[in-house]
């Protein structure tokens, strides 16, 4: 069964962010075309600069809030893989409306342009948050608990909206719930920015980095290579070889929760973790960047660590089950969090 995405049209929004520059450069190595739609609120022009030249490439500086500009990305395309979001628990605690806005509104607007130009599948980045305050290890599909965050609450809404418009207007959506990837041009600058980039950028200029706690949280943390594999798998294993492993799964798991289809017209709609299904605190992870970095400066592994106060929103620990995508769509994460780490180090040593 095929792998990978190949001679097609793919439209990824959020192209010019991390995950997006990322599955457009992988989009476009195996002769796809491939359009991004971005508006640069939090994606770089300089991340797709080297596509910018490609004739499969092409940019469409727009807003998903817009539903032309959505309208005219997705014209021709056979899937979208959808990442245009507003990402950060804190920044949607600080500012709420506007989240809500992109992340449901604009959310909203492009699944509509996609089911009326009839693409193939729409994927889209949902995300571990979606958990909530349930204390489950590992965190399974199918049970969920309250939301801590808008920005939880938005991820969840596009769960909704998206199996709502399978059932209504038979497109096929499938729903990666991301757990905090890691890699090559993740932001490491900005209030905003994730704990890796962030830390190996205090960590090079000899700065401490100060964790929110003692360290003990833990996270499933995830490198960008295994959520490639997870979108291009979402996009085109068939949907008939969901269905039937679907049927094992759920058996498996006495559960009808856990269907791959909308009950009303039987259109698929399913989600997925997107994980590596290890579990590492923040205290571990620290020092592995120290120690990492310490290969290109010995001075780093001097650097202090601080701690301070817990973040509002933030769950203790985050661990996926990554049984039903390696069963429905066969997903096999080749990148351990060590081996991710070792290249994410190197490329921001290069990069930076
Ligand atoms: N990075 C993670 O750990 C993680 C975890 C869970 C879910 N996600 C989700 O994955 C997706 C990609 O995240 P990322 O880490 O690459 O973030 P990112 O900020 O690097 O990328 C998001 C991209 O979307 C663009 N964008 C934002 N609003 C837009 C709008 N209104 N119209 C058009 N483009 C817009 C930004 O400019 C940016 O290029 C998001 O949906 C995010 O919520 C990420």
């Amino acid at each position: 069964m095929e792998r990978k995405i190949k001679d097609s049209k793919v439209l990824v929004t959020g192209g010019a962010g991390f995950i997006g520059s990322n599955l457009c450069e992988a989009l476009l190595q195996q002769n796809n075309q491939v359009v991004c739609l971005d508006n640069f609120m939090t994606g770089h022009r300089h991340n797709i600069e080297p596509f910018l030249s490609n004739p499969n490439f092409t940019l469409v500086e727009g807003d998903i809030r817009n539903y032309e500009d959505c309208q005219k990305a997705v014209v021709g395309c056979d899937y979208v893989l959808h990442q245009a979001a507003l990402g950060s628990v804190p920044r949607s605690i600080k500012d709420p409306m506007t989240s809500t806005d992109v992340n449901i509104g604009g959310f909203v607007k492009m699944l509509h342009a996609a089911a009326e130009a009839k693409v193939k599948r729409f994927v889209y980045a949902a995300s571990s948050s979606t958990y909530g305050d349930s204390k489950a290890l590992p965190k399974v599909e199918h049970k969920i608990g309250n939301a801590l965050s808008p920005y939880a609450i938005t991820k969840y809404v596009d769960e909704l909206y998206a199996k709502n418009f399978s059932d209504l207007y038979g497109i096929e959506t499938i729903g990666l719930r991301y757990f905090n990837v890691f890699g090559r041009r993740q932001d490491p600058n900005g209030a905003y920015a994730a704990v890796i980039p962030l830390f190996v950028k205090k960590l090079m200029a000899h700065e401490s980095p100060v964790i929110n706690g003692d360290g003990t949280y833990s996270r499933d943390f995830t490198y960008i290579e295994n959520v490639i594999q997870a979108n291009q798998l979402a996009a085109i294993t068939p949907t008939d070889f969901i269905r039937e492993k679907a049927k094992l799964y759920n058996k498996k798991h006495s559960c009808d929760l856990c269907n791959s289809w909308t009950e009303n017209s039987g259109v698929l709609s399913d989600v997925f973790n997107v994980a590596y299904g290890q579990r590492t605190d923040l205290n571990e992870l620290t020092q592995t960047l120290k120690v990492n970095l310490s290969k290109f400066d010995p001075e780093i592994v001097k650097v202090e660590i601080l701690n301070g106060p817990n973040r509002a929103g933030d769950i203790p620990h985050s661990l996926a089950s990554i049984e039903k995508g390696k069963m429905l769509l066969g997903y096999e994460p080749e990148y351990s969090i060590k081996r991710g780490l070792e290249e994410a180090t190197e490329w921001y040593w290069e990069s930076l």
